[in-house]
This record gives C-alpha cells, sequence and structure tokens, in this order.
C-alpha cells in the first residue's frame, strides 16, 4: 500500500485518528491561537479587572490581541508572562511545594518553568534543561525579566541530553517536568513548507526520543516522586501511545495518577485539551508516579 505523505498524507493521518472530529479540529487549529496572563508577584503586578479563576490558578485571560505585551513595573520586572492556558495544567498538576527538587527536562523557552518558579517561592532547587544553547538563552532572559537576582539562588539551567540523563543521576528529584519535544501539528498546518514534507515517519521517530526522555525520568524521580509527561501533539503515538509503552516496559515501577480539570477531557492514561471543544491546546498529559 502507497505511504501517503505531503499535506494529503497529514490529512489521511489525523482524519484517520479523529475520525469524524478532524474538520472542525482542523478549523480550530487554524484559529488565531489565544493566551493567558500570568501575574507576576515579583512586579507587583495586579490585572485591572476582576481576575478569573481556573483550577485554583488566577489569571486575567482573553484573546492576544486584548492583552498589551508584557512590560516591566515599576519594580523591574515584566507584568505578565502570556502562555496558552492549558500550559498551566502540567505545573499545577505536579503539585510543587516550596523545598522540593524539581527537574525541568525540556525547559526552552521557560514558560513553565517560570511557573515552577513561582511554585518554589525560591526555596528548594529547580533545574531547568533544555539541549539548545539558543533556546538555553531565552530561559536566562525570562529569569532575569521576572525573577528578583535574590529570589534565583535555587534555579539552575543546564544543557544535558534529556534522553540520557539517567546515566549520570538516579533518584534524585521530587518532581519532574518532561514537557517533551513534539510533532506540534498546529505550527505544521500553519507552515506549507512543513507540511509538504510531513511524512507519518515523523511522529513515529519523535514517539522513539519521547519514550527514551520518559524512561530516563522514571529513573531520576525519586521513589514516591511524580513526573508529569505533556506535549502539544495531537497524534496519540506521542501522547497515550507513549504511557502504553512505559506500562510494556516499566511494568510494576509506576502507577498513573488520574487527574481531571475544568477544561479539556479524559483520555485512556491522561489528559487532553483540544481547541474545538476549549479554544486551547492542543495540549496532552499524564501523571506518572514511581512506586519502585
Ligand atoms: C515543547 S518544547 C518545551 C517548552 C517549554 N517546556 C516551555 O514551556 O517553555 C521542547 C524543548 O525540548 C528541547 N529538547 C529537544 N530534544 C532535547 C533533548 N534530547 N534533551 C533536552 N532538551 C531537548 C528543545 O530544544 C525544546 O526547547
Amino acid at each position: 500500500m502507497k505511504v501517503l505523505k505531503g499535506q494529503e498524507g497529514f490529512e489521511a493521518f489525523y482524519s484517520e485518528m479523529y475520525g469524524e472530529r478532524w474538520p472542525s479540529l482542523k478549523e480550530a487549529l487554524l484559529a488565531p491561537k489565544k493566551h493567558v496572563a500570568v501575574a507576576n508577584p515579583y512586579a507587583h503586578y495586579k490585572f485591572p479587572e476582576v481576575p478569573l479563576t481556573v483550577d485554583g490558578i488566577t489569571f486575567d485571560h482573553d484573546v492576544r490581541e486584548s492583552f498589551a505585551r508584557p512590560e516591566k513595573t515599576h519594580h523591574d520586572y515584566m507584568n505578565y508572562y502570556l502562555l496558552d492556558a492549558a500550559s498551566i495544567l502540567p505545573v499545577e498538576a505536579l503539585d510543587i511545594h516550596p523545598g522540593e527538587r524539581v527537574v525541568d527536562l525540556c525547559a526552552a523557552p521557560g514558560g513553565k518553568s517560570f511557573l515552577c518558579a513561582l511554585k518554589l517561592k525560591g526555596q528548594g532547587l529547580l533545574v531547568s534543561n533544555d539541549r539548545s544553547a539558543a533556546r538555553r538563552a531565552r530561559i536566562h532572559r525570562i529569569f532575569d525579566d521576572y525573577i528578583p537576582k535574590t529570589e534565583q539562588k535555587n534555579l539552575t539551567i543546564t544543557s544535558y541530553d534529556a534522553t540520557k540523563w539517567s546515566l549520570y543521576q538516579k533518584s534524585n528529584y521530587d518532581k519532574v517536568l518532561l514537557d517533551a519535544p513534539c510533532s506540534s501539528e498546529r505550527h505544521v498546518l500553519e507552515d506549507s513548507k512543513e507540511l509538504a514534507m510531513w511524512a507519518p515517519g515523523r511522529t513515529k521517530a519523535i514517539a522513539i526520543t519521547q519514550f527514551a526522555m520518559l524512561a530516563s525520568a522514571l529513573d531520576i524521580i525519586k521513589v514516591g516522586g511524580t513526573i508529569v509527561y505533556s506535549t502539544c501533539a495531537l497524534s496519540k503515538l506521542e501522547n497515550d501511545g507513549i504511557i502504553e509503552k512505559l506500562y510494556q516496559k516499566r511494568a510494576g515501577r509506576f502507577e498513573l495518577i488520574h487527574q481531571s480539570f475544568s477544561f479539556g477531557e479524559p483520555t485512556e492514561f491522561g489528559w487532553q485539551v483540544l481547541p474545538d471543544t476549549t479554544g486551547w491546546g492542543p495540549f496532552y498529559l499524564a501523571v506518572v508516579k514511581r512506586v519502585r
């Protein structure tokens, strides 16, 4: 059978995966992206309107055009950080407490690391890792723009390959965020060159790397610690497929924690936020607790 590639292959692959839902999903993916603004406590910024609270996180929310670009307040730090509402969920799911040892394995540009740093309140340790030097520079910039130097003593930025981390460190962290590199189909759809180059092997290859990262995460987390695995992929191979493989390859070493949120929907192993029903995402997360 001929393997379909490019735009035709992309359409065939995702229509088969999402069935009747695909046309509305595709339309929502092509709509302008919305953002929420997370107020920066270090800038002593308060939203002028009554803030909206979702899942215990307080933020103002609207389409991006409604937000002015973040800017420095008279306290010298940026007033707020803009991101997709679904991107807040993995950090909430990690349930970080001040004093814990946390690693963000694929951290750049750094939005979720910023949220993790806020949860730690200057105590414990946050290691924000990314293999790309150019992207690590963005983490440095976000930390310096948003967090006073005196509050950065527990923040470290590293450059390891997340797939190999467990070769050097074992059972060392309370919480691991693995916001993995993924197919990012929203960007593929927006970019005709990317779409023309698309092939089904792409999501399969990315899934191999993602699984290697999750297996590494399971070794570096302490027994009893929590990993949140997340992606902005639509491909199920990169979402529930990775957790299914973890069951096949690491059975008995972990259990899944099922969490639900006020927007999105459950999947077999995790939680997914899709833009056709919520206006946010796409985003997937699964919460894995190491038990052995
Ligand atoms: C989805 S992005 C992370 C977004 C980030 N968590 C945030 O919220 O701003 C994935 C990141 O993984 C990094 N990456 C890709 N392969 C990696 C590897 N083998 N080890 C470490 N980082 C890697 C990429 O450079 C990219 O910045």
